[in-house]
């Protein structure tokens, strides 16, 4: 009984500070939640002008612009492909570009433009049509069944949805990538610790990934593309589970594996990144390469 007479006593004291001060008129709370958007605002502007700032960071030095190189310099190479999908879909068209080694390319597009298909023909799950697609110098539709692992150990592969092993740790899961392949294990003890700390996640080795966060997860997925150190890494859409001070990161950490020399293709549909990164964009509408810019922006995609 005296418990519950105290545990009134105590709500009374609530009542007070919580419920009954201040007047409560119309005018006072449209005060209040005004000063409080005003408020709101000049925190999401501050952050969208920090995160302007960390993306044009990552934007060559002024002039900087990637010139056209030779073939021989190519990492990917396509030329006059198509493919068209069973039931007489069109995923690519005549699509003809080169990329060299080293460069960062973004490639746009809204959904259903082909940027899937373009990724999906430069790792050998589907074949192209028509044309030739030609990766590291190799064309695909020339290389045995039994070379297509080795294609693939050359291309680092990082996705939206992160594709991480669920019952595994964050090291069994970069291990995983390696052993697979066949790597010894003292190959595997040495790389992997060295991956996981490149990727800013050495305090969460032992975590498994629904411990993490988004940004978290897509770091491992990071460390488990790279860490045979590919020349090429393909991203698709990587940031588009992410929110945008985390995608910041993670940009920083791949624009840091582009610096060692590895050539990085984005899918993405975020506009401010490839504004702001000024980067070279290859942009495909409904299969076709409509624009192939080298100092590009999102926005001219349908000029
Ligand atoms: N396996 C498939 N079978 C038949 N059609 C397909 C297949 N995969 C893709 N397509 C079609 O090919 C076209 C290009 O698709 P793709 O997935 O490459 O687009 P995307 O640019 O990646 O789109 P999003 O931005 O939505 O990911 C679309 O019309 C799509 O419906
Ligand atoms: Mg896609």
């Amino acid at each position: 009984m005296l418990k519950r007479e105290s545990d009134i006593g105590e709500v009374a004291d609530g009542d007070a500070f919580a419920w009954s001060s201040g007047p409560r008129t119309d005018a006072a709370l449209r005060d209040v939640v005004t000063r409080d958007e005003v408020q709101l605002e000049r925190e999401a502007e501050e952050r969208r002008e920090r995160r302007a700032r960390a993306l044009e960071a990552l934007a060559p030095t002024t002039g900087e612009v990637h010139p056209v190189q030779p073939k021989s310099a190519a990492m990917i190479l396509f030329e006059n492909v198509t493919k068209v999908y069973p039931g007489d879909v069109t995923g690519i068209r005549d699509l003809n570009l080169q990329i060299d080694k080293g460069e960062w390319v973004f490639l746009v597009g809204p959904s259903g433009s082909g940027k899937s298909t373009f990724v999906k023909l430069l790792l050998r799950e589907i074949e192209a049509t028509r044309g030739n697609v030609i990766v590291g110098g190799r064309n695909l539709a020339k290389i045995r069944r039994s070379k297509i692992p080795q294609l693939r150990r050359n291309i680092g592969c990082v996705f939206q949805d992160f594709k991480l092993l669920p019952n595994r740790t964050v090291t069994e899961n970069v291990a995983y990538a390696l052993e697979v392949q066949g790597q010894r294990r003292e190959v595997i003890e040495r790389k992997v610790p060295e991956i996981i700390a490149l990727v800013g996640l050495a305090d969460k080795v032992d975590k498994y990934p629904h411990e993490l966060s988004g940004g978290q997860q897509q770091r491992v997925s990071i460390a488990r593309a790279f860490v045979n150190h590919p020349p090429l890494l393909i991203c698709d859409e990587p940031t588009g589970n992410l929110d945008p001070e985390t995608s910041i990161g993670i940009m920083q950490l791949l624009y840091r594996i582009q610096r060692t020399g590895t050539t990085v293709v984005m899918a993405t549909h975020d506009r401010e990144m490839v504004d702001k990164m000024r980067r070279r964009v290859i942009a495909l509408e409904d299969g076709r390469l409509v624009r192939d810019d080298r100092r590009g922006g999102y926005a001219e995609v349908t000029a």
